[in-house]
């Protein structure tokens, strides 16, 4: 099966199609669907494509892939448009792509792509992505939520305190970090509950919605990319609640380059939860990107959870210098000491004191080492005052909520 011939009268019945600029260009792409399907394919163009859904021989079409390379994104909108149309006929839709970026291939995905493979393909990934097709689909998903009552705003002029936390080094608790203190704010006073709202902007790894088992909406993605458009009514659509106390702006369900937002989205996001909201945690990506700055400029408290490691110990050094150089704020980073040594081990905090001193920090917070349960609930999608209430860990969570909380009481009461 070659070129852009049109689809041949074949006695096999047509059920895939290949749908490129030059199919020919694809060469691998051909031989994976004469294994595949033998005969049963055709090849058409973009222009054509459209045109053949509309006949009746389109009516066996099991699916079409698509593919594209890094020269046809300019077309970007062609490719997307008979995603589009095949989608909403039924017919489903792989994209083979060569080194087309993330937000082109997020950009299909959203258009009703099922599948996608890398260009040149992978030993067997063709066949894959077909059994994967012909699957039954899945039981329907959960209901969606309902929607959710629209929030109030506390007044004008209201800005609420913006907490940020940033792991200095993978996997050092930032995330269980953020979103335990996050809900120990919400419920710090059960009479007068503060309006609190945690914001991920870890952005390819997020696990907020992992952590408190809430969906990836697509209103992330859809505000994260213009958020110059977005409005308030934008902004709480993209927002989830959890258990009814926590608002929670997720990542968005794929991975996108942390460069898709800029400073001046941040700015906008923030500026946004400030109105709504009395605290707003952000969890940030350990990666420093060019809207880091933003987020500690506009932080109360940055906090910075790290280990008792080198790579910890390394990494906080080349912060401070970092931030020095810039001239930010460094000032503004709380230094968490997570999976801290308990206090009976004697040479444990010995090894914290010099790791302190010979950093020139100062290691306010340390927080226990929970052991399995803590991954455990983090697993179940719970908070740990959920199920873990009585932890050494929680407690102290907790009772760094109670301080920020009384902090922003008392300046309150201040101002009045
Ligand atoms: N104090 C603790 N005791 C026990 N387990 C913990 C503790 N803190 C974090 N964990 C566990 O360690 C793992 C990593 O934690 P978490 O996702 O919060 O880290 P992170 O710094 O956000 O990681 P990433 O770099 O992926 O963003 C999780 O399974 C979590 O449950
Ligand atoms: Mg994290």
């Amino acid at each position: 099966m070659s070129g852009n011939a049109a689809i041949q009268q074949d006695p096999a019945p047509i059920v895939a199609c290949t749908i490129s600029r030059d199919v020919q260009e694809f060469d691998l792409l051909i031989e994976d669907m004469e294994t595949e399907l033998g005969e049963g394919w055709g090849d058409l163009s973009l222009e054509d494509a459209l045109a053949f859904f509309g006949q009746p021989d389109a009516e066996a079409l099991e699916f079409i892939a698509v593919a594209m390379d890094d020269d046809d994104e300019a077309e970007l909108a062609r490719f997307a448009e008979v995603i589009r149309a095949a989608s909403a006929r039924g017919i489903k839709a792989i994209v083979i792509a060569e080194e087309v970026s993330p937000i082109a291939l997020h950009q299909l995905l959203k258009m009703g792509a099922e599948e996608f493979v890398p260009y040149p393909l992978p030993e067997g990934a063709l066949h894959d992505a077909i059994e994967r097709l012909r699957r039954p689909e899945p039981e329907p998903a959960a209901p969606p939520q309902p929607a959710q009552p629209a929030l109030q705003k506390p007044g004008v002029g209201h800005r609420g305190a913006v907490f940020g936390v940033h792991g200095l080094a993978g996997g050092v608790g930032a995330t269980t970090f953020a979103v335990n203190l996050a809900w120990e704010l919400a419920n710090i006073d059960k009479n007068k509950p503060p309006r609190a709202c945690l914001i991920d902007l870890d952005l390819q790894t997020g696990s907020v919605s992992t952590y408190l088992d809430l969906p990836r909406r697509d209103a992330v993605y859809e505000l994260l990319s213009d958020t110059e458009s977005a409005d308030e009514e934008s902004f709480q659509a993209a927002l989830l609640t959890f258990n009814d106390q926590l608002h929670v702006f997720t990542a968005p369900s794929e991975m996108l380059p942390l460069d898709l937002i800029t400073g001046e989205d941040v700015e906008r996001i923030i500026d946004m939860a400030r109105a709504f909201f009395d605290y707003i945690v952000i969890d940030m990506p350990t990666t420093l990107v060019t809207w880091t700055e933003t987020v500690l400029n506009a932080a109360d408290v940055y906090f910075a959870p790290i280990e008792l490691d080198m790579r910890s110990a390394q990494n906080t050094l080349r912060i401070i210098r970092l931030l020095k150089s810039e001239d930010l704020p460094h000032d503004k980073l709380r230094y968490v000491l997570n999976r801290a040594p308990k206090f009976t081990d004697l040479s444990g905090k010995s090894r914290v004191k010099r790791m302190a001193e010979s950093l020139d920090i100062e290691i306010g917070v340390q927080l226990p080492d929970g052991g399995k349960q803590v991954m455990q609930a983090c697993d179940h999608g719970l908070p740990l005052s959920e199920n873990l209430a009585k932890s050494p860990l929680r407690k102290e969570i907790m009772k760094i909520a109670k301080s920020l909380h009384e902090i922003s009481v008392t300046a309150e009461a201040a101002a009045k």
